[in-house]
């Protein structure tokens, strides 16, 4: 009966994706063959039929005319501007394929070391965790390709790192999604509340893997989400109220980390009556946590100082102060005590920590990657046809400033930019000058940088 109403605009693409039940928000696949109103709205048969019941009741009570119709509750608690276009593509949800096709082909998964050695290009240093992330991602998608295998099942490798700020967590999971080719959610621990709070659903997490893979289930259902800072839901000490935004959402995140069936709104990171839902399965979602977890180096040490001092192989008191590995011997314990639940730790199988960074890592962070900051502005200067060189001790010196920051290799970027800002400026002016050289003398505040005229040398000039 609707095919008059039908959109003509109805092409390719339009197969691809479900239709929604405007008002119960069933997909077609659940609620069986839609009715079509104009503006991509579909409405299900139950639907339909309920609207019709209403009025036929309400009309034949005989206290209500026609005009009443518009003034009901429900009809004019629709904005109709909204449904003009519901967001286009944004808002659908592409069809389950009939036949599933394996998304992930086990002889396409690059090996381990193959894995490893991209991260080397980009990631300095952290050889331990780049090890561990190679072998449980390569293990993770080989546990996804051969989903029939399942006499033994494999467990998920959900994983939680910890290292101090800057060290390149986040940066880690960055590569590793995009040299995979896989879609990935970064979502932030903080904003996450037990639903009915204000702030994001915990479920708001796998929306963002769905919009990272354009809406499409199958492939959503392959990815990875990466949960950062992690250590700011930790259970809040001395408290007596509800701990919504802490011990709640580790246990929200519970059934998720397990693999369970979720519905998440499409398009949205909340549930409201006017977003379309979609089922999407995290069984085969790899869940990476990561967190600074400050203190907990505290935490450590406080055992091993209590360790150490008992009994026959009592040590010194403070001999664990200095260490800078101390964060490598955490253990389940240590976490609990930092205030995360036994439950929440025991679905991240894989716990490992990333090394805090040296000077001598800072410097190569600012040279050798492949996107290094260095590079970036010789780049930037060769195409004003000038030269930019690094002596060793600036290196070094720009490290050591870092280092003071304690912000890790963030504070490289900022070094950088303030030394740089005067060279950007001035060079431009001159045509001739053809090469500049930072000296160690220009970042200690000592001298300027070297400037060198096209085919000749000049000594340094004031910075
Ligand atoms: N080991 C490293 N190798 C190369 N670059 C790095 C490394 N560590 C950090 N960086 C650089 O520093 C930036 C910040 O690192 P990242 O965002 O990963 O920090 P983080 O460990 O997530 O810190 P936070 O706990 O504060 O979120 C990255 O974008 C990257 O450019
Ligand atoms: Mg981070």
């Amino acid at each position: 009966m609707a095919d008059q109403f039908d959109n003509n605009k109805d092409n390719d693409q339009e197969q691809k994706y479900e239709k929604f039940c405007f008002l119960c928000r069933r997909p077609e696949s659940q609620a069986g063959k839609m009715i079509d109103l104009p503006n991509n709205i579909h409405i299900c048969a139950d639907c339909m039929q309920k609207s019709f019941d209403t009025m036929n009741t309400q009309m034949s009570n005989g206290n209500m005319n026609y005009s009443d119709l518009f003034n009901m509750p429900n009809v004019s608690m629709i904005d109709l501007s909204s449904i003009q276009n519901p967001g286009g593509q944004a808002k659908k949800i592409k069809k389950k394929s009939e036949t599933p096709k394996p998304v992930i082909n086990l002889k396409d998964i690059p090996a381990p070391h193959k894995i490893k050695a991209t991260l080397d290009e980009y990631v300095i240093g952290q050889e331990y965790a780049k090890k561990v992330m190679s072998v449980a991602v390569y293990n993770h998608y080989k546990r996804v390709a051969t989903d029939t295998m399942d006499d033994i099942e494999i467990e998920k490798s959900n994983m939680l790192m910890i290292g101090p700020t800057g060290c390149g967590k986040t940066y880690l999971v960055k590569m590793l999604a995009k040299l995979l080719q896989v879609p990935l959610a970064i979502a932030d621990a903080t904003s996450l509340t037990e639903a009915g709070y204000i702030g994001d659903d915990i479920e708001s997490v796998v929306s963002k893997l769905l919009a990272a893979a354009d809406n499409d289930v199958e492939k959503a259902e392959h990815g990875i989400i990466f949960i950062d800072e992690i250590d700011k839901i930790a259970k809040k000490k001395n408290t007596n109220q509800r701990d919504v935004s802490g011990e709640a959402v580790q246990q929200g995140l519970l059934k998720l980390l397990e693999g369970s069936e979720v519905e998440v709104p499409v398009g949205a990171t909340s549930k409201n009556a006017m977003v379309p839902m979609v089922t999407v399965n995290t069984r085969n979602i790899l869940f990476i946590c990561g967190g600074a977890f400050p203190d907990l180096e505290n935490i450590i040490k406080e055992r091993l100082n209590k360790q150490a001092s008992i009994g026959f192989y009592a040590d010194l008191k403070d001999k664990y102060d200095n260490d800078p590995h101390v964060l490598e011997k955490v253990t389940v314990d240590d976490l609990r005590a930092f205030g995360m639940i036994p439950e929440f730790i025991g679905r991240l199988p894989i716990i490992f920590t990333l090394n805090g960074l040296t000077e001598d890592m800072l410097v190569k962070i600012l040279k050798e990657p492949k996107n290094a900051i260095l590079k970036q502005y010789q780049k930037l200067l060769a195409l004003d046809e000038v030269k930019l060189e690094f002596e060793d001790g600036a290196l070094h010196a720009i490290a050591r400033k870092a280092m003071e920051r304690h912000t890790g290799a963030r504070a490289l970027r900022a070094i950088l930019e303030e030394y740089m800002l005067d060279i950007m400026y001035e060079i431009p002016k001159d045509d001739n000058i053809g090469e500049v050289v930072i000296t160690e003398g220009y970042i200690e505040g000592s001298g300027g940088p070297k400037i060198l005229m096209r085919g000749q040398e000049l000594p340094a000039l004031e910075g």
